[in-house]
């Protein structure tokens, strides 16, 4: 599958077929992720996999937009470092590239879990105090998204997408 086919193709996937992960796959999304850019190199993202139903149950108590997680066989809880001095002075505009950084990590884990035949869904419906006491997130890290991963049940149509015309801006905006 070349790069524009699993860009084109990826969708949300909110139900999964009950088929756990090979380890070896859970390793080789994680790496793809890493081959993304980050500023200065800095690779602030970690990844902590979870498959206990338990866990993952327990992250859907109480949210709203978490269902695909009591079917997903595996969710990835997607950190980010935050340097306690900003790399950019106050007043630059960005003062934390780590968001960035961890959301492109994010994207390349899953389109690369879309070409290996996987589904995913990038969810933001999280309690960051919850993760932080159920993962044990360390002072200095914080969630920036869970990801339920997961061999699809069924393959949903594109969502509408702002037409080109539109988000696109010749010279000015
Ligand atoms: C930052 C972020 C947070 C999201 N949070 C949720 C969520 O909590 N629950 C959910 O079902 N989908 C969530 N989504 C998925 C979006 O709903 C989905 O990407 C969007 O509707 C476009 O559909 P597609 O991914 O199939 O192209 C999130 C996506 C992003 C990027």
């Amino acid at each position: 599958m070349d790069a524009l086919q699993a860009i084109c193709e990826r969708r949300s996937i909110r139900d999964f077929l009950p088929k756990t992960l090979e380890r070896s796959t859970v390793e080789e999304l994680v790496e793809a992720a890493s081959f993304a850019p980050s500023a200065h190199n800095g690779q602030p993202w970690e990844f902590i996999f979870v498959e206990d139903r338990e866990v993952l149950d327990a992250l859907n108590e109480g949210r709203k937009y978490t269902r695909m997680l009591l079917h997903a066989p595996g969710a990835f809880i997607v950190c980010a470092k935050f340097p306690e001095k900003p790399r950019q002075p106050k007043g630059d505009g960005v003062e934390y590239f780590s968001i960035q950084d961890t959301a492109a990590a994010i994207q390349n884990l899953l389109l690369a879990a879309h070409a290996k035949g996987l589904g995913t869904c990038w969810i933001g419906d999280f309690d960051e105090d919850v993760l932080r006491e159920l993962f044990k997130i360390p002072q200095g890290y914080a969630p920036v998204a869970v990801i339920a991963v997961g061999y699809p049940k069924y393959t949903p149509n594109a969502r509408p997408r702002r037409p080109v015309k539109e988000i696109l801006h010749w010279g000015t905006f």
